[in-house]
Order: structure tokens, then sequence, then C-alpha cells
């Protein structure tokens, strides 16, 4: 008797509608694990990522956390009842917005003990995002930052990072979120809504800072006017403009190697060395108001959806 779950698909590759649905659950091959999800992180990219071999319904999402509640024959690092962290970005069998998901033990973390399910389920893609943004621009102790779109998922473990590093941060966001960027290790903050906040950087760092990492969409041009000549600009969203006074600018890539990384990560959050900062918990019969809630791009932080067992 094929067994069924709910999830959150989407019913073809020309519709971005998103809805809840009975669907059957993955079957795993002899190299996958079935985890029953305790959680998933939200983010701006769900309703769109999907592979191209997609089949329909296809569960969404990208990241979770949960349970193994079956192994494969060939599965050799883990086995049932482990605590897992997820990561599934476009995989043909679908993704973590179900109540179970099938992927390869190659793309599973092992939760730290210290750690819950909503915290563990947002680590993956805004960790992977932060460490690899950072890692691409190299920069050094005493290094200046400027973070546009500094108080979201991204930047919040972008600010302490950078921090920890000894890297200066000034980060961007309206001003509610100014403090809480100082008290996560920003030295300066601005706000993108004053017209006269590129001359508040080049005020804290005249001649401009080393480097600018523009996670929002359509922040790029406006960051590169307060990096320095020769300096570096990495966009998140994929803007694309012509480089000027030598600096280089690059378009954020995922790479794989930053899995060790990310492991390290989850361990420092377990520890509290780095908060991840969630700005709501949802419900499992919620989570389109928490999709809805990233599509504003005004979320702090992350948003994770909980599925109560
Ligand atoms: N290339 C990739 O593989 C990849 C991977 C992950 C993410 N991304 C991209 O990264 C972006 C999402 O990053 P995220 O999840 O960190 O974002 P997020 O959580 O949605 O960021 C929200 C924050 O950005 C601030 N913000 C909104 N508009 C801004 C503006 N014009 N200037 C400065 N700050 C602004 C908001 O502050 P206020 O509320 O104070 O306004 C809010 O705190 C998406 O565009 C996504 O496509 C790309």
């Amino acid at each position: 008797m094929m067994r069924e779950m709910k999830a959150y698909v989407r019913q073809s590759a020309e519709s971005r509608v998103v809805e809840l649905a009975d669907v059957p659950v993955p079957e795993i091959d002899e190299h996958e694990v079935l985890v029953e999800i305790h959680g998933f992180g939200v983010g701006i990219h769900d309703r769109y990522f999907i592979p191209s071999d997609a089949s329909f319904p296809y569960p969404i999402g990208t990241e979770g956390a949960g349970i193994i509640a079956q192994i494969g024959r060939k599965v050799a690092d883990f086995r049932i009842g482990d605590r897992v962290i997820l990561s599934t970005s476009l995989q043909p069998k679908g993704g973590t917005w179900a109540q179970f998901a099938a992927v390869p033990e190659n793309s599973l973390i092992r939760m730290p003990d210290e750690l819950d399910f909503v915290r563990a389920a947002g680590i993956p893609v805004a960790g992977a995002s932060a460490l690899e943004s950072l890692g691409a621009l190299d920069l050094t102790e005493g290094d200046t930052l400027f973070v546009a779109g500094a108080s979201g998922a991204i930047g919040t473990l972008v600010i302490q990072l950078a921090a920890v590093r000894g890297v200066r941060v000034v980060g961007s966001a309206s001003r509610k979120n100014h403090e809480y960027m100082r008290s996560l290790g920003a030295e300066k903050t601005v706000d993108y809504s004053n017209s006269d906040w590129q001359e508040q950087v080049r005020e804290w760092m005249p001649g401009g800072v080393d480097a600018a990492l523009a996670i929002q969409p359509g922040t790029g041009v406006d960051s590169m006017a307060v990096v320095r000549n020769g300096g570096k600009v990495i966009t998140v969203s994929g803007d694309s403009f012509a480089p000027e006074r030598g600096i280089t600018v690059r378009q954020f890539m995922h790479h794989r190697e930053t899995r060790r990384q990310v492991i390290r990560l989850a361990h420092d959050i377990a520890a509290g060395q780095i908060q991840l900062v969630i700005e709501r918990v949802y419900p499992f019969d919620r989570a389109i108001e928490a999709l809805e809630k990233t599509e504003t791009r005004h979320a702090r932080g992350k948003i994770v959806v909980s599925i109560s067992t």
C-alpha cells in the first residue's frame, strides 16, 4: 500500500502557486535516507527552486531538520533515529516542505546534541551563503565591509562571522533594526531609506570600505559607490553591472566544499557562540504565510516552520 504524506507542492513547472497536498512518501534508493521532517527553513527561493527533472506535484523546500526514519542498504554513516540537518537543493524527489524527504546520505549533517530542530532547520541555506560570501571576499582583521540587507537571514550571520574575524562591519537596514545589528557586532549602521546613507559610510571610512556584500536585489551599484578604489563587491541576488574604479564585482556562487564549514557553524550555533536569529516560527499549516513574510524582504533573520509530531 502506498503511504501518503502532507507536503507543500508546486503542481507544474509553469505555475509558482504553492499549495498543501497529499502526496506519496518518496521511495529511497540504496544510498538515500528517509527523514521525518521536524522543521524547515523558509527562503524567498523556495517558490522558485525546482530541478529541471522534477515530477509533479513537487514538494518544495531546500533545507530542514528531522529524524532518520529509514535507510538505504548502502548507507554507511547514519542510522535510523539519528537527528540530522538536511540540504535538499534541487533534489528530483522533492524538498523539505513535507512530512518526509528522501535525500542522499552525503547531503546530511549530524545535528549537534544541544541544537533543537527549529534552529537546526534554519542553518544550511543562510549559513552556506554567509560563509561562501565572506570566503569569496577574503577579508582579514581590520578590513572594512559594507553589507546591504544586513538584518536578514544571511546578513545577521555575516555580521557575526565577520566580527569574529576582526572585520569591521557597516550594516544597512531600516532604523528599527540598527540596535539589533549593533548587538550582533556591526560597528556602524545606516538606513537605506536615508538619502545621505552613502555619505554616512564615507564619513565613517573616508576613501571607502574594502568590500561590499549586496544581499538584497538592486543594491549592487549603490553598494559599489561606498567601496574604495580597487576594492571588491559580491552580489548575492544576481545583480550584474559594470565595475568602476578598479573594483572587482562578482556574483555569489554556491559550491559544495562549504559543507565542512557549515558543520562547524552548526556547532558554533549549538554552543551559543554564533546566534541564528529567528524572527518567527510558524506552524506547518501556516507555511504559506511564512513564505509570504520572506517575500516582503523585511524579515529579521530567519523564518522557520515547525512540524509537530
Ligand atoms: N545566489 C544564491 O544562491 C542565493 C542563496 C541564498 C540567497 N540568495 C538571495 O539572497 C537574498 C535573500 O537574502 P536573505 O535571505 O538574507 O534576505 P532577507 O532575510 O529577506 O533580508 C531581509 C532584510 O533585508 C533588509 N532589506 C530589505 N530591503 C533592503 C534594501 N533595499 N537595502 C538594504 N537592506 C534591505 C530588511 O531590512 P528592513 O526590514 O530593516 O528593511 C530585512 O531585514 C534573496 O534575494 C535570494 O535570492 C541567493
